[in-house]
């Protein structure tokens, strides 16, 4: 198979070196890559986001396969523009990828599959969470402690634009949990623990991702199943439900509260700095597994 792979990060690195162990690739491409799959493959000056150029490039190549690793094409519709335009893709439609690009589309999902999560407040009003309702970078959160916080984070969300989203204040360590999924079912993939905030101990802003470990201690495979049916199954069944079935990894971040697991947010795509953690412990074939 010749697969193409967008996106330039380290999350894309760590797929390439996994696909290119496949026994059923032939030919793998990256727009636009960077030097670590330059070594893996061979890069295209393409932006990940220029869909035209991507569909383009996918034809001049007869690409069997677009893997797509970031976020922001996704839910701009790229893998509709593919499909549309005969172009196989293991990522989410423009609805489908709505469950990361809106949090209020997120919240009425989970709302609606039974899906445990953060509960919505009607004011900001320490404690509580302010989050913006579009992507930003892991950066749209502010977690207040203090009405001080509250009134900072008011105004810096403000400058990002967007709904604002509040919510209960929720404790514990957080996971994430990644499900390959094709519309109907998926295939859980171990889980990871990601460090979010900036400084040490943890005392910094949110950030996209400060380094990631897997596997996590005490979730083996059937903690892991159990996770996923509470948290990505009902949303893979609502998803369908609703016309915008599920292609691609649903990724769904976890805190671990003392009243049992919550669901944070959830991404269209693997996660990254998680995606280098995980690909050693995939076992099989992983191209196998998205195409
Ligand atoms: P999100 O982008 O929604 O995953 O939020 C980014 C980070 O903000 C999470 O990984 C948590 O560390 C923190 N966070 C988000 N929502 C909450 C919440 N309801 N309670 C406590 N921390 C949260
Ligand atoms: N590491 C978190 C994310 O990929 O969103």
């Amino acid at each position: 198979m010749r697969v193409l792979l967008l996106g330039s990060g380290g999350r894309e690195h760590a797929l390439a070196w996994k696909l290119v162990q496949s026994p059923l690739l032939t030919e793998l491409h990256a727009a636009p890559g960077n030097p670590g799959i330059a070594s893996l493959g061979q890069c295209h000056p393409v932006r990940a986001d220029d869909s035209e150029a991507v569909l383009g490039l996918a034809r001049a190549l007869h690409i069997d396969l677009v893997v797509v690793g970031p976020e922001v094409p996704l839910v701009a519709g790229l893998a509709d523009v593919l499909r549309v335009g005969g172009v196989s893709v293991f990522g989410p439609s423009r609805g489908a990828a709505a469950i990361e690009g809106s949090k209020t589309f997120a919240k009425d999902v989970m709302a609606v599959a039974g899906v445990p999560t953060a509960a919505p407040l009607p004011e900001p009003i320490a404690p509580c969470v302010l989050k913006v309702d579009g992507l930003a970078a892991g950066k749209g959160v502010v977690v207040c402690h203090t009405q001080d916080e509250v009134e900072e984070g008011l105004v810096e969300l403000a400058a990002l634009g967007g709904d604002l989203v509040i919510e209960e204040l929720l404790e514990g360590p957080e996971i994430s949990v990644f499900a390959l999924c094709d519309g109907a079912t998926c295939l859980a993939l171990p889980v990871a623990q990601d460090f979010k905030r900036a400084h040490d101990g943890d005392v910094g802003p949110n950030t996209g991702g400060m380094g990631s470990f897997a596997p996590v201690p005490g979730f083996d495979a059937d903690a892991i199943e159990e996770l996923v049916d509470l948290t990505c199954r009902p949303i893979l069944a609502e998803l369908a439900e609703r016309d915008h079935p599920f292609i691609g990894t649903l990724f769904a971040g976890l805190m671990l509260t003392p009243d049992g697991p919550r669901v944070l947010e959830y991404n269209c795509r693997f996660g990254d700095p998680e995606t280098q953690s995980l690909m050693p412990l995939v076992e099989g074939d992983l191209l196998e597994a998205l195409a």
